[in-house]
């Protein structure tokens, strides 16, 4: 049983404040931690922080690791660790404000992955097995990586406005040749931006991808497929990006230039300007998926997009769609993130309009492990993608590799191959193949219709 739920304050890979906790049993101690909310902070929805206290320029945690240390620790002593619906059900009774801005949903979701781990152990099964069962399956499907390459937006102090190009091993015939797919490729980029623009273009962004001074979508993904090909790797990789649009978003409007000094005034586009972009990116590159390409209130095209994906779709495929609802014929997947804001009232809105076809889950928006897994339900109910992402400020905890393998989501986004904070759930990924043995499948070609 719980006896004790100790909670501290520690420091993100942006040396931001995180929650970490330590959950005693009667047993053994189980430690998680939970990423704080993204960048930029302004439009988080997803951390509580001590705003008002000047310490650690008013991102200092100390207010949910009290609560944490009183009313969460009262509320969980005595329950079973292994009872994880009752348990989230405790903490969600803590906070009942819609975004969970009392306790936070970071804080709340450090202790419920500490008690995901508890109950594991208490069963004497890994993590992503006693996950599997939470969600009543049986696990063996390793994600497809989605490697952060190159960062933008928020995330990086060039002027790319897109947040990050990814590239997706789709063709490995394992994850640990996905992995090698993915870091050979991401030092044969190394090299080339270093021969192109020179040694200080290989600093990296928050998510680890290089961060060479380019403003073009285009040549960033120039930049990619070159590597790629340099890698020899043509074909069995594809790309895609998070555009993380919101963060571009001025008005009604899509200010590409958005973080640069001189503006030329030609670079700011509408909704219907940015669909004849990124249609245009999809006929020119081997593009399998669009991360939040318009801003996150912005349903109206989100769902003209989507639907003209859908549109292009041939006859027969399309029949097939309309008796399967298989998204997955679609050439492109359209994946929402703070447009659901992995919110069950968001997603469903997003299902009923068309507005996306997939599902980023940040199980730190949500605050409980049980939630997130239902959102992975409802985003597979409706045969959308599911990417489990890890947060633009990150801690050592690798608990989403377990997530994805648990609930089967097909794809997972950690960031690039280096850096910690990134490498932590990638490396869990590779331990967890090798666990499997021959038993093991890699997503693969079926990246987007894994079954949880
Ligand atoms: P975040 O985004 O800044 O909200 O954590 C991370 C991501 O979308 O990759």
């Amino acid at each position: 049983v719980i006896t004790r739920v100790c909670a501290r304050q520690i420091l993100d890979s942006r040396g931001a404040p995180a929650v970490e906790v330590d959950l005693h049993t009667n047993k053994a101690v189980h430690r998680a931690s939970a990423a704080g909310p993204g960048a930029p902070e302004g439009a988080a929805v997803d951390a509580t922080r001590d705003v008002e206290k000047r310490r650690l320029l008013a991102k200092a945690v100390a207010d949910s690791v009290r609560l944490i240390n009183g009313k969460v620790s009262e509320a969980l002593v005595g329950m079973d660790p292994q009872q994880q619906a009752q348990i989230d059900q405790a903490i969600m009774d803590l906070d009942k404000a819609h975004h969970r801005t009392e306790v936070g949903a970071n804080a709340m979701l450090a202790v419920s992955i500490a008690a995901c781990k508890a109950g594991a152990a208490e069963k004497e099964v890994p993590l992503y097995k006693h996950i599997a069962d939470l969600v009543g399956k049986s696990a063996t499907t390793l994600p497809v990586p989605a490697i952060t390459v190159i960062n933008g937006g928020t995330h990086a102090g060039n002027n790319l406005p897109i947040q990050e190009i990814m590239i997706l091993p789709i063709g490995a015939k394992n994850f640990e040749e996905a992995m090698q797919m993915g870091s050979e490729t991401y030092h044969h980029l190394k090299d080339i931006i270093w021969e192109k623009y020179g040694s200080d273009s290989c600093n990296i962004g928050d998510d680890g991808g290089f961060a060479p001074n380019i403003s073009s979508i285009t040549e960033g993904l120039d930049l990619v497929i070159a590597a790629i090909d340099r890698a020899g790797y043509n074909g069995r990789i594809k790309l895609a990006i998070d555009a993380a649009a919101t963060d571009f978003c001025v008005g009604k409007k899509y200010d590409l230039e958005f973080k640069s000094a001189k503006k030329s005034g030609q670079n700011f586009k509408t909704g219907d300007d940015m669909i004849e972009i990124y249609s245009q990116l999809c006929s020119e590159y081997p593009l399998v998926s669009i991360e939040q390409p318009f801003d996150k209130d912005d349903w109206e095209h989100s769902k003209k997009f989507t639907t003209l994906e859908l549109c292009q779709v041939p006859i027969v495929l399309f029949i097939f769609y309309l008796l399967s609802g298989a998204h997955a014929i679609m050439h492109l997947q359209v994946v929402g993130d703070d447009l659901l804001m992995s919110d069950p009232e968001r997603i469903k809105r997003a299902v009923n309009e068309y507005t996306c076809d997939a599902l980023t889950l940040k199980a730190s928006q949500v605050g409980t492990v049980t939630e997130a897994i239902e959102a992975v339900k409802q985003a597979k109910d409706a045969h959308w993608g599911v990417m489990v992402s890890h947060r633009s400020g990150d801690t050592d905890d690798s608990f989403i590799a377990d997530l994805a393998v648990g609930a089967a989501a097909g794809q997972i986004k950690a960031g690039a191959p280096c850096r910690g904070e990134c490498l932590t759930k990638y490396n869990q990924l590779l331990r967890i193949e090798e666990e499997f043995g021959s038993e093991g499948v890699y997503a693969g070609e079926n990246w987007r219709t894994t079954a949880s």
